[in-house]
């Protein structure tokens, strides 16, 4: 795992950090690309205003809710639809990586906590549904929902491609770990994925 790992409970006594909380919604599928792809999962990530591919969520207060609450808030902003999250959900807590344009002075630190949340296929779809049509973000912050493609075509597209494009933050990261940790995606595929997405722009 990454460095800069801290528990739910280290994370919160930084009361001078700022805190945002990300999940990764998804479901097992039976359905097929093409009829023949098996898909296996569908794992939803947002393009957000920024042209960058993340999770749904964003900063919380925890002065003001928990880590949890802050969360189903953003959800409801981002996804339209209020999701409960609990504390089982949450997956890892660390350091943001230090960015060009966020102040990197101790006290306004970024501490980003990843929630994974398994879903029924119908509840994922209804999520989508709201999206594109309630979600008060939609158009604004969240430019749409996508999902992320686990298979690998003829041509080498799919996972791999996606996993060229640009994430905010250690999205692509949160993404990969997830992948192995859940066993959503062999380690030999991922590794495979991941080395050739590095080759695809260049
Ligand atoms: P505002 O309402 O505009 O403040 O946005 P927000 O509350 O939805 O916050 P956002 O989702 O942009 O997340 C806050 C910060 O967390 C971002 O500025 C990024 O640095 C980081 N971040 C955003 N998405 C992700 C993500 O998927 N993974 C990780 N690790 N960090 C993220
Ligand atoms: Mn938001
Ligand atoms: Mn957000
Ligand atoms: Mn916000
Ligand atoms: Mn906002
Ligand atoms: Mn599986």
């Amino acid at each position: 795992m990454a460095s800069g790992q801290l528990s739910r409970a280290e994370a919160l006594a930084c009361s001078g950090c700022r805190h945002a909380c990300h999940v990764m919604l998804y479901c097992d599928t039976k359905s097929q690309l093409f009829g023949r792809l098996p898909i296996r999962h569908i794992i939803l990530m947002q393009m957000r205003f920024d042209g960058l591919l993340g999770f749904p969520g964003g900063f919380v207060k925890p002065l003001e809710e928990t880590l949890e609450a802050g969360l189903s808030r953003e959800l409801l902003e981002e996804l339209g639809v209020a999701l409960p999250i609990s504390v089982e959900d949450h997956a890892d807590s660390c350091y943001a990586p230090a960015s060009s344009h966020s102040s990197s002075s101790p006290s306004s630190r970024l501490i980003t906590h990843f929630y994974v949340k398994k879903m029924e296929e119908e509840q994922i779809r209804e999520v989508e549904r709201a999206a594109a049509s309630t979600a008060t973000d939609h158009g604004q912050e969240v430019l749409g929902m996508v999902r992320v493609p686990l298979y690998t075509t003829k041509g080498g597209g799919g996972l791999a491609a996606f996993l060229s494009h640009s994430f905010i933050g250690n999205a692509r990261l949160q993404l990969a770990d997830s992948l192995l940790r859940l066993n959503l995606v062999a380690p030999e595929e991922l590794h495979k994925a991941l080395t050739h997405s590095l080759k695809i722009h260049t």
